[in-house]
């Protein structure tokens, strides 16, 4: 056989065994967690309907006890909690309103891994599995804010293929801990008064201007000089709010509307 022949082959043999290591039963690679910023989610490939199926839980724990903000630099227990299947695949990422990495993701439990995708960190099953999923994880500086936890999973049938499977998604916001209870604006003078939020979305104080965007960068609503917003006919989920305050500063805030 020609010599170029044999080279060529060792080339297609090496794409093939890198390609099928970079395979989904050691996960898809890449960042499909749907968080903004990552290249899709699972369900283009594993799409069985219905989607949802099944519960996803994350956790952020301080020596035992749930906590809902976190303290910069601080290190917590993160566990994701996955139910509906014996064989389910999952990819993770924490992210903040630049959306890129959030903290550091470290001591993962086996049959995951923890890689950089892009500007995001990726937490994600190499061997499918059930149940429940722990690390470390060390939240980010201060002046950050508040960090969403996006989750994508494959409840899955377990017989090798992308068929069969079940797609379900997740995400929840922890917010920064900050000495004057401020938690949900960042360097502002103003601050929501409840989040998550209801029919309406409450400022403490008026402002010259508000716009509120989704997950999508999409405009979905604003006001003027004013400190409430009709909010109760927009889709649950997770919401950007700027604005401009009576007296110029500007501030900003994530809010979940229920
Ligand atoms: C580009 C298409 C594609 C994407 C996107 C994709 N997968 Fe897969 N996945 C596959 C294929 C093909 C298989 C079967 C072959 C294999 O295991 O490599 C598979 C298999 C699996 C299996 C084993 C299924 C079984 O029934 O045994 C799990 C679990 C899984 N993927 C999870 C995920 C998760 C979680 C995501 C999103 C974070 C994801 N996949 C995204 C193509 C994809």
């Amino acid at each position: 056989m020609n010599k170029n022949y044999i080279k060529f082959g060792a080339i297609i043999g090496t794409l093939i065994v890198s390609f099928s290591m970079l395979s989904s039963s050691n996960g898809p690679g890449g960042n499909k967690t749907g968080a903004p910023g990552s290249s899709g989610n699972c369900s283009g490939c594993h799409g069985n309907t219905p989607s949802n199926v099944g519960i996803i839980r994350v956790k952020i724990i301080d020596n035992g006890t749930q906590v809902t903000t976190y303290v910069p630099g601080k290190t917590y227990d993160l566990e994701l909690n996955i139910l509906g299947s014996e064989k389910i695949g999952f990819q993770l990422s924490a992210i903040n309103d630049q959306n890129k990495a959030a903290g550091t993701i470290s001591n993962n439990s086996s049959g995951t891994q923890v890689y950089n995708s892009g500007s995001q960190q990726i937490w994600g099953h190499n061997t499918p599995g059930s149940g429940l999923w722990t690390a470390k994880w060390t939240a980010p500086v201060a002046n950050t804010g508040s960090v969403i936890f996006y989750v994508a999973a494959v409840l899955a049938d377990g017989n090798g293929k992308n068929s069969g499977d079940y797609f379900n998604s997740f995400n929840v916001e922890i917010t920064e801990e900050s000495s004057n209870g401020n938690d949900n604006v960042s360097k502002s003078q103003n601050q929501l008064i409840q989040n998550p939020v209801g029919d309406q979305l409450t400022l403490q104080h008026p402002v010259k201007s508000a716009y509120i965007w989704n997950s999508e960068g999409k405009l979905i609503g604003k006001f003027f000089h004013s400190n409430q917003f009709e909010v109760g006919n927009i889709a649950p989920g997770v919401y950007h709010l700027n604005y401009v305050n009576e007296n110029g500063s500007t501030g900003f805030a994530r809010f979940v509307k229920q």
